[in-house]
């Protein structure tokens, strides 16, 4: 009983770990989303941050129809680009309210069609599928106008809890930030189990 409660007690808190804002880079090279591939909970920010001076976008869509916007809820980012090198200091940041899989395009150009294509929380529908079908897709489509999320500047040092694996230089000219969306599921299970630890240590006391 006691160990039910207390994996109980646990899954509530794990539940409850921080929120991360989980970085996701657009165009680092050309046609990607870094990573392409990644894992939120409700209550994470994915914040993407965009490069070079060809535009970008980003827009939620349905599994079943590539390139065209989600039929209900999702997010459009309108178009980024930057003037030179570096990320625009703006950034698009979007609050995860599902752990259902989200499938998100470019719809810039034929940006979508020629694989520009990322996913959060993937179940059995791959991204692989996802992009193979948007190959064959007959034109991206873009929304009217930014929805689904906020357009706001990247702040340049931490001044949020999980902004590590955020925040990178508005104004890096230069190098491109290491992208840090390959270091978030890590941190994001850091927390976790720092919280599982919390939970049993708290439930042993109780005992
Ligand atoms: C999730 O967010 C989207 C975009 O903001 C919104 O349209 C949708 O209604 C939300 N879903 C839930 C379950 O809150
Ligand atoms: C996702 O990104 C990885 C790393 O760049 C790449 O190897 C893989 O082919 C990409 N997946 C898809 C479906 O594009
Ligand atoms: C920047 O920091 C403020 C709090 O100081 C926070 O409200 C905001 O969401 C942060 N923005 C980004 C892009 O991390």
């Amino acid at each position: 009983m006691m160990f039910v409660k207390t994996l109980a007690i646990g899954a509530a808190l794990v539940a409850h770990a921080a929120a991360v804002d989980i970085r996701i880079d657009v165009g680092l090279t050309p046609l990607t989303f870094t990573p392409n591939t990644t894992t939120a909970k409700v209550g994470d920010y994915l914040e993407y941050h965009f490069h070079t001076a060809t535009q970008h976008s980003v827009v939620a869509g349905d599994f079943a129809s590539p390139c065209t916007p989600a039929k209900t809820g999702g997010f459009y980012s309108g178009f980024f680009s930057t003037t030179g090198t570096g990320e625009n200091p703006n950034v698009f940041r979007v609050l995860v309210n599902t752990t259902d899989p989200i499938f998100f395009y470019c719809s810039y150009l034929r940006h979508c069609e020629n694989g520009m294509v990322g996913v959060v929380n993937p179940g059995s529908q791959t991204l692989a599928a996802y992009k193979s079908s948007a190959a064959s897709a007959s034109g991206s489509v873009s929304p009217p106008g930014v929805f689904g999320g906020v357009v706001t500047t990247a702040n340049s040092s931490s001044s949020t809890p999980s902004s590590s694996t955020s925040s990178a230089p508005a104004t890096s000219s230069t190098a491109p930030p290491s992208a840090g969306g390959g270091g978030n599921g890590a941190g994001s299970l850091a927390v976790s189990f720092v919280s599982l630890l919390g939970a049993v240590g708290a439930a042993i006391l109780m005992i």
